[in-house]
This record gives structure tokens, C-alpha cells and sequence, in this order.
């Protein structure tokens, strides 16, 4: 298996790198890009660490050299919030990194499963299925956004309120990845309850987890290692459905369309990606309100990327 890591040099980069260096089955090949020079310095210094998976780094204009026969894709390059920003407002730079990058996909490993992680993710994921589209490659069940880092944080958060281990803690987290439009479903978790005030500000905090973490930085980026940790989870299960074994995440796709084009919930990942969406269940009346409630702004997020992903 080979791993393309795009914004290899930045905070998630980096920590992404590491944890795929260290956890990526034997044999895996783990390929590094960044427009930063010190790229095949991150390359090298990974090299060092005593896996079997061998790191090479790439640098220069063009990603296509470390996209080379890639089964999995993971871009995380762009820039990051500041405080006061919210993700939307990474939109002016960033739309225009992932309609390059996702060009580069297209042509060089239309095949690979390709997981987008940098902001805003409810409008650069429809930005990357046009590109996909237009270059005649576009398979929806290959194309993720990552949002991993939604559950692991409502995984934390409600293991922390209730005294319980992380371990026995699992939380579909369902919609999109800005404010509102995440909505874990504390209601379904199996073996706590909650008040309504409980679910009401857990909800909120699971909703500003990542401006938290912005504010706390105070002007030196947002989540980095906690997302290092999410991505990798997020790529190695990718891997562990193409090679066949069964595995369920969380992750922004293409559906039904039931409540917009494209959103998260429970997927079934296998050999070709996407193997099934599943059903999230029934919802709270709380829930249900958060769901008709973001709608509108999801499905303008996503119409606003599908704008910038046709133009030409
Ligand atoms: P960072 O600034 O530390 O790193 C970004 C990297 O991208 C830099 O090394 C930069 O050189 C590189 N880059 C910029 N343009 C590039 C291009 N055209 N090709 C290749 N590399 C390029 O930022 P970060 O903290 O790693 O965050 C990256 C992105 O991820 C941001 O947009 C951030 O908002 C987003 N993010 C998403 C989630 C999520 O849950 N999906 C979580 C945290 C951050
Ligand atoms: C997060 O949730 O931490 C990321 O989307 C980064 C951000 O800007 O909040």
C-alpha cells in the first residue's frame, strides 16, 4: 500500500507522517509533498525511525512524483485559522489549493481513495468531486472528507463527563464539519444518559472544539496533533477496507442526498472505499432540530464549492 501525505510539512503533516511511520502495515510506502523546502528533511528524519515503511519526500512545484501509484490520498495543505476567523474564511486560499491539488489526483492516481482534510471541509469536498468530475474520474465512493477528529473529541469530551475509559466511549457524529452543521448523537451512545442541559452543552462544546483549540493557540494554528491522530486513524482504516477487512468511520461523502449532496455519517469502508453508508438511526427531538437546523447552511457551504469547483 502507498500513502500520499499532501501539506506533509505543516502541523498536521507532520504528526500524520509519524503516526503513519509508525503504524502503517509492513511493507507500506508513506510519500511526503509540501511546497516547503524542509519536506525531504521531514522525509528523512521519519526515515530514521526503525519501521518497515519506507518514507520518501518530494518537494518543487508539481505533487504529481509523490502521487505516483497511491492507494490513499490525504491533503492536508493549506492555511489555518487564526483566532477570530471561523473556517469559512479559509475559503479565499484554500478552494484554490484543493481545485490544483485535486487536478493533480485526477490525472496522476484517479484510482486512489482520496481523503480531504484541509478547510473549510463541507466546501472543499465539492470542490474536489468537480475537479474529479470534469477530468472524467469522479467516483463518489472514493472521495472523503475527514472528520474524524468531530468524533474523537465527542469521544473524549462525553468519557471525561461521565467518568468512563475513552475505550468504552463510541460517537457517530453526523452533518458537516463547521459549528452547527456538526451534530454528535450523544442520544444513541450505548450505557450513559444525560440531562438536557448535559446534552445541550456538551453539544456546543463538541460544535467549538476546534476554535478552543484555535483560541488556546492563540494565533500559532489550530488542532495539529489531535488531528495528526484523527487522520491517521481515518487513512489506516482506509487501509484496513482495502485489504478486505470490515471497518466504520464517520466521514462527509456524497450519499443519498437525503439531507444534502454530501454528509457525514456511519460508512462501511471496504476494497473500493465506500462498500455501504449506513443508516445513523433514529434521532433525539434535540437532534432532530440541530439536523433541520444546519441544513440550510450545509447546503450552502457545499453550492458554494460546487460554484468554485465548475468554474473555469
Ligand atoms: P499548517 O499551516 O501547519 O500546514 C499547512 C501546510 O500546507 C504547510 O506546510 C504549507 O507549506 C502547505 N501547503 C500550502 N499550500 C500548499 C500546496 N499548494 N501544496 C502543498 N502544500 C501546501 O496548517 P495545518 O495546521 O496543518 O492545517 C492544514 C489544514 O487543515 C487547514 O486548512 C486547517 O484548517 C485544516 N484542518 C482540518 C481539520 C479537520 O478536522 N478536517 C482539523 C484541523 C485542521
Ligand atoms: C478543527 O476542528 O480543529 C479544525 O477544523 C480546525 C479549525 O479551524 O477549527
Amino acid at each position: 500500500m502507498k500513502v500520499a501525505v499532501i501539506g506533509a510539512a505543516g502541523g498536521i503533516g507532520q504528526a500524520l507522517g509519524l503516526l503513519l511511520k509508525l503504524n502503517l502495515p509492513a511493507g507500506s510506502q508513506l510519500s511526503l509533498y509540501d511546497i516547503a523546502p524542509v519536506t525531504p528533511g521531514v522525509a528523512k528524519d521519519l526515515s530514521h525511525i526503525p519501521t518497515d515503511v519506507e518514507v520518501t519526500g518530494f518537494g518543487g512545484e508539481d505533487c504529481s512524483p509523490a502521487l505516483e501509484g497511491a492507494d490513499v490520498v490525504l491533503i492536508s495543505a493549506g492555511v489555518a485559522r487564526k483566532p477570530g476567523m471561523d473556517r469559512a474564511d479559509l475559503f479565499n486560499i484554500n478552494a484554490g489549493i484543493i481545485k490544483t491539488l485535486t487536478g493533480k489526483v485526477a490525472q496522476t492516481c484517479p484510482n486512489a481513495l482520496l481523503g480531504i482534510i484541509t478547510n473549510p471541509v463541507n466546501t472543499t469536498v465539492p470542490i474536489a468531486a468537480e475537479v474529479l468530475k470534469s477530468a472524467g474520474v469522479y467516483d463518489p465512493k472514493k472521495l472523503f472528507g475527514v472528520t474524524t477528529l468531530d468524533v474523537i473529541r465527542a469521544e473524549t469530551f462525553v468519557a471525561e463527563a461521565k467518568d468512563k475509559s475513552t475505550q468504552e466511549i463510541n460517537v457517530d457524529v453526523i452533518g458537516g464539519h463547521s459549528g452547527v452543521t456538526i451534530l454528535p448523537l450523544l442520544s444513541q451512545i450505548d450505557g450513559v444518559s444525560f440531562s438536557d442541559d448535559e446534552i445541550a452543552s456538551l453539544t456546543t462544546r463538541i460544535q467549538n472544539a476546534g476554535t478552543e483549540v484555535v483560541e488556546a493557540k492563540a494565533g500559532g494554528g489550530s488542532a495539529t496533533l489531535s488531528m495528526g491522530q484523527a487522520a491517521a486513524r481515518f487513512g489506516l482504516s482506509l487501509i484496513k477496507g482495502l485489504t478486505g477487512e470490515d471497518v466504520i468511520e464517520c466521514a462527509y461523502v456524497q450519499g443519498s442526498g437525503d439531507n444534502a449532496p454530501f454528509f457525514a455519517q456511519p460508512i462501511k469502508l471496504g476494497k473500493n472505499g465506500v462498500e455501504t453508508i449506513l443508516d445513523y438511526g433514529s434521532l433525539s427531538a434535540f437532534e432532530q432540530k440541530a439536523l433541520d437546523d444546519m441544513l440550510p447552511t450545509l447546503k450552502g457551504d457545499i453550492e458554494k464549492g460546487v460554484e468554485f469547483g465548475q468554474a473555469k
